[in-house]
């Protein structure tokens, strides 16, 4: 066991151990997953939540009359409540994940609230799901698209978010971390900001919710997106934390099942919050694996994982800058889950594959962030991105193995 290990979490093997996809052979090698801003893998504990529904109460919710429909309905609903407590409370309704969220509020809060030449204010460091939604909404409603860039370290800054807003701002739609380069910005301070000045805010926290602890209290925004296969839940699942009075106040914006109180040929009502943003029949599977995620994520806990994923971002930060042609891509002063490079004269593609045949998963290309990588002057980036499950020997693995490609390939 390294010091990292050590200090940081003692029992890390044992954690491990019940991931099962850690103990897979790649090529022949144990794997070194390190794509974890793409996706986590699912810990055991999280598949037996799913097994169970899907084996024991396979029913639909909020339909039977029948036992196992009590069941399923109960689970679900019991994974809302401990899902948005995990998170500081709210209203929690389920997504697909943070794309669909997003894609939510653009199209019932967007639609009712913003019209010709209001403003919408994004960052240069958005996913295109923090930037394409908006898009299309300001192309419908005739709203302006803004964004407020980074420095060349791929820092944003308070002075150049206020810079950025007008009189006709009405939305602050940022990340709390950048998939693409690890930046973790002043997401509290910008809600702050925003809301001194009526603007309302919403958060992109897919990559927040498996690094840190997150309290959307404390984060005063006024919608919080996020997925479940980022934090250990299945892929499929996710939300929109918000306030019920927001809620309310919008407009549904898929219709179907579940989301109607009564439908006639003349007329429909709607259901109440969170429901009335759940049409058809959800995926009460998912939703079970996310509160077992949260359940398990809880038993480890948050500021563990914090600090643990912090020093084994520092330590691999400091060998890649040990190796001659690495370039760190984005150099942020917080930096949570990801670390983005180059090595001159290697595409970032044949690094990744390269890696993969040491049995190593990173991920390289645009990461869905072309504008931020293009700010910075590059079409494509290796990343890696480790998370608290992660260990010094597996870093100290793979700089040796970009230490090898130079060598054999460079
Ligand atoms: N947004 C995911 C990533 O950063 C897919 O890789």
């Amino acid at each position: 066991m390294t010091d990292i290990d050590a200090t940081t979490c003692p029992n890390i093997m044992a954690i491990r151990d019940g991931i099962p996809a850690l103990s897979r052979d790649i090529h022949g090698k144990p794997l070194i997953y390190l794509d974890n801003a793409a996706t986590t893998p699912r810990p055991q504990a999280v598949l037996d939540t799913v097994l169970t529904y899907e084996s024991q109460f396979p029913a639909n919710v909020h339909r039977g009359v029948h036992t196992l429909s009590g069941e399923a309905t109960h689970a679900y609903e019991d994974a809302r409540r401990r899902i948005a407590a995990f998170f500081g409370g709210g209203e929690l309704v389920f997504t697909r994940g943070t794309t669909e969220a997003i894609n939510l509020v653009a199209g019932s809060w967007g639609e009712t609230n913003l019209g010709a030449g209001d403003e919408v204010l994004i960052s240069a460091l958005e996913h295109h799901a923090n930037i394409v939604p908006w898009q299309l909404l300001c192309a419908r409603r005739g709203c302006v698209l803004r964004v407020a860039d980074v420095d060349d370290a791929g820092e944003l800054h308070l002075d150049t978010v206020i810079d950025a807003m007008t009189d006709r701002t009405r939305l602050l739609a940022m990340t709390g971390v950048s998939n693409a380069l690890g930046t973790v910005t002043p997401i509290a301070e910008l809600c702050a900001t925003a809301k001194a000045r009526g603007i309302t805010t919403l958060v992109d926290g897919a990559q927040m919710v498996p690094h840190m602890p997150v309290d959307i209290t404390a984060i005063g925004c006024d919608f919080f997106v996020f997925s479940g296969h980022k934090m250990y839940a299945p892929t499929g699942i996710g939300g929109l934390l918000s306030s019920g009075a927001q809620l309310e106040a919008m407009p549904p914006w898929q219709g179907g099942g579940d989301m109607i109180r009564s439908v006639s040929f003349a007329d429909s009502t709607w259901n109440d919050v969170p429901w009335k943003f759940e049409a058809g029949t959800p995926n009460v599977g998912g939703t079970i694996g996310l509160g077992g995620a949260v359940d398990w994520l809880s038993g480890i806990g948050m500021d563990t994982i914090a600090n643990r994923e912090t020093a084994l971002l520092a330590d691999m930060v400091t060998r890649l800058k040990s190796i001659d042609r690495v370039q760190l891509v984005g150099t942020p002063s917080h930096r949570a889950g990801a670390i983005s490079f180059v090595i001159d004269g290697m595409h970032p593609a044949d690094v990744g594959a390269m890696l993969d045949r040491h049995s190593i998963a990173i991920r390289a290309g645009h990461h869905c962030a072309q504008p931020i990588l293009e700010r910075l002057g590059y079409s494509a980036t290796a990343r890696i991105a480790p998370a608290f499950f992660n260990t010094e020997a597996e870093l100290e693995a793979t700089e040796a193995a970009i230490r090898r490609i130079i060598d054999v390939f460079g």
